[in-house]
């Protein structure tokens, strides 16, 4: 329920991602939203106003004449009483419209009277979104601050493939919920590792790490919903790479180190939270060890890099905050373990709650002392860790 208590009006104006729709307001109202929507006349060639009208719970307006609002004000009414207007689809039409001002139906009115920030999903064929006029609208929105969610590429409803698709609904669920998030990184550059690593001993087998990527991903998301530039490099992991998130997958410590150092001079801070192998193979088998007998009688190990302890004795090391997860002695360990990285953060959590859950409970260690951060799942105490960061980045 990411959205609870926020007031979402939904304009959707004439084109087949209009369907789209629907599913957006049901998963609007599943993150306990409350929807009004505005229809253009064209949508409603589309979908009926009676199918949003059952998933929001709420009537339709399509008509700026609508005598259902008592005193014929529904143009300023309906965006007033909304937090964010949010438009999707956008059509061509709608958006050329909105860049020239013009007001003309109930949905461009609205846009017009609005007091609150204006959100856009663009959707129309390829050629459209090419069009020099399309370019100077979609400009000249962007300087008037109009907020563009996408238009994504892939195949389109004409049968060609290009630029111009509405981004999918779970995609503009998370751009609104990042909306909401205080912007408190605005500016800075994080870097994040995530995942186990994989060691090989040949090429089918290896020595890995318990590790779901659940934290690390959580972290990239709340860094990028803060506004940061988030890059998150990732060990092997299936795990959606979180919006607006730039990812690169490795998969030793090796690979993980290198792409860690060839980015980090230009980040602000550096979050280490995959867990690294410590040792790996010697020499990793080139063919498939075969269950013949021939197989080595033991495999000789050598230690991998530690990547935040090279990151932080950088001679201009960004914030850098590590993990430790332990089985006991969390508070001995974890404050140990800072002092030897010499980092100024540490995230310190209690294995025995299992790996890869939704929730965990974790404590901040830091030289104010001690964090407790309670139950609550990851996406949560991802943000609340990003607050103390950026506390942390003041300070500096
Ligand atoms: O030394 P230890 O593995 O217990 O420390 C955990 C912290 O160090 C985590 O933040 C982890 O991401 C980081 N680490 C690392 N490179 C390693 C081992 C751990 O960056 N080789």
């Amino acid at each position: 329920m990411e959205l609870q208590g926020k007031r979402i009006a939904l304009g959707v104006t004439g084109g087949i991602a209009a369907y789209k729709a629907a599913e957006l307001v049901r998963l609007l109202i599943k993150q306990g939203a409350s929807v009004q929507v505005a229809m253009t006349e064209a949508a409603t060639h589309f979908v009926t106003p009676v199918t949003f009208q059952a998933l929001s719970g709420k009537p339709v307006f399509t008509d700026q004449w609508d005598p259902r609002i008592a005193n014929n004000m529904a143009h300023i009414d309906l965006s007033r009483e909304a937090d964010v207007l949010l438009v999707a689809p956008a059509s061509a039409d709608f958006l050329a419209k909105v860049a020239h001002g013009l007001a003309d139906d109930l949905l461009t009115t609205l846009v017009l009277a609005r007091d609150c920030p204006l959100l856009v999903a663009p959707a129309m064929n390829r050629q459209m979104w090419e069009n020099p006029a399309t370019r100077r609208n979609i400009a000249t929105l962007c300087n008037d601050g109009v907020t563009l969610l996408g238009p994504g590429c892939g195949d389109q409803a004409c049968g060609e493939s290009g630029l111009g698709r509405m981004i999918e609904p779970e995609e503009i669920i998370a751009v609104l919920i990042a909306h909401f998030q205080p912007k408190l990184l605005a500016g800075k550059r994080v870097l994040i590792t995530a995942g186990p690593t994989f060691e090989a001993i040949d090429p089918v087998r290896g020595i890995t790490n318990l590790s779901s990527g659940k934290m690390g991903y959580a972290i990239a998301r709340a860094a990028s919903e803060a506004g940061a530039e988030v890059t998150l490099v990732s060990g092997p992991v299936s795990l959606p790479c979180p919006h607006d998130v730039s990812r690169i997958d490795v998969s030793s410590a090796r690979q993980m180190r290198d792409a860690v150092l060839h980015r980090v001079a230009n980040s602000d801070v550096f979050v280490a939270v995959a867990a690294v192998a410590d040792y790996r193979p010697a020499k990793p088998a080139g063919q498939k060890i075969k269950k013949d007998g021939s197989a080595p009688a033991a495999i000789e190990l050598v230690q991998n890099p530690d990547i935040l302890a090279d990151v932080a004795a950088l001679p201009n090391p960004p914030l850098c905050v590590g993990f430790a997860a332990e089985s006991e002695k969390l508070q001995e360990y974890a404050e140990k373990k800072r002092r030897a990285k010499k980092i100024p953060l540490i995230v310190g959590n209690l294995i025995h709650q299992g790996f890869g859950g939704d929730n965990n409970t974790l404590i901040l260690f830091d030289d104010d002392g001690q964090h407790p951060l309670p139950p609550a799942p990851k996406i949560e105490l991802a943000r609340q860790l990003v607050a103390r960061i950026a506390i942390l980045l003041e300070k500096r």
